[in-house]
């Protein structure tokens, strides 16, 4: 896709000098350096996850500054019960759509579960695929002290990492889903997990789950902006799972996603419109036939 409209360029706020990622004037493609400006200027932004392309052209056209791949697509999208069956090559080729239906976004293309956990030239061979064959422009990756020599090869080598604490989906067989970062060593492991990443090279540290009051201390405490998912208002970005926060979802979702539509039934319903008409004879009209 080539660079947007003006009709599809978001809208800037007036007098507001502040926004350039959510709202701005940057209508071509947005990089890991706009993001380190961001965090100077002490701007806020939304990041949003996609797993295809026609949705990623709706996030794009609303002025979603940054776009996951995440590896969610696993269970949000492919129909695995987790993250972890995800593939390299399941994420390069969700990647390279989410990439083909966006002209604004940065991608960031997430690394899956045993696609680095070898060490970091296993690390930079997956991310390399990511780069070259979906054309992302930056990896994501889970882990922090643990995950530090892949990090710094990947950014020595030219690819923009961003890190992932917290709670580690991938890791789900041996963590849980829970809260990490609860009481005095689990907060300052975190922290450690946090400054690791960033001195590795990392240009941005999703938080994830993790209490409101110690990922403010560790986006206080970091130059890298902190991307917080069930981590509070106090990180620099928040991210949320797109079929989660728009209702698409089956069952229960967690505590800290809002629902800002109701898909799900949308969809449903519409879908019923659609037999009901087929059944009842009443669709096709006339015109929407051709003589
Ligand atoms: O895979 C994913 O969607 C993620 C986000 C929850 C941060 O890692």
């Amino acid at each position: 896709m080539t660079q947007l409209s003006a009709a599809q360029t978001p809208q800037h706020t007036p007098g507001d000098g502040s926004r350039a990622l959510y709202g701005g004037r940057i209508n071509r493609r947005i990089t890991v350096r706009d993001i380190t400006a961001a965090k100077e200027r002490g701007e806020k932004w939304p990041m949003l996850t996609a797993y295809d392309a026609t949705t990623a052209s709706v996030f794009d056209e609303a002025g979603i500054p940054v776009m996951l791949v995440g590896d969610s697509a696993g269970n949000c999208h492919l129909g695995y019960e987790t993250t972890v069956p995800v593939t390299l090559d399941e994420m390069t080729m969700l990647s390279a759509a989410v990439v083909r239906g966006t002209s604004r976004a940065l991608i960031v293309g997430d690394l899956p579960f045993g696609s680095y956990q070898e060490g970091p030239v296993q690390a930079l061979r997956s991310a390399t695929r990511l780069v070259k064959e979906a054309g992302v422009g930056a990896v994501k990756l889970e882990g922090g002290e643990r995950s530090h020599r892949q990090i710094e090869l990947l950014v020595e080598s030219g690819i923009p990492v961003m890190a992932h604490i917290g709670l580690t989906p991938q890791s789900v067989n041996s963590m849980g889903y829970r809260v990490q970062g609860r009481g005095e060593e689990a907060a300052q492991q975190l922290l450690r997990d946090a400054k690791a990443v960033q001195d590795a090279g990392a240009f941005a540290v999703v938080l994830e789950l993790v209490p409101a009051e110690l990922a403010a201390e560790v986006t206080r405490t970091l130059h890298v902006p902190t991307v917080g998912i069930g981590a509070g208002s106090g990180t620099d970005a928040q991210v949320l799972v797109w079929t989660d926060m728009l209702g698409l979802t089956g069952g229960r979702v967690p505590k800290f996603v809002k629902q800002y539509a109701d898909l799900r039934k949308v969809m449903g319903d519409a879908a019923k419109a659609y037999a009901e008409d087929v059944v009842g004879g009443t669709f096709p009209q006339d015109e929407h036939a051709v003589h």
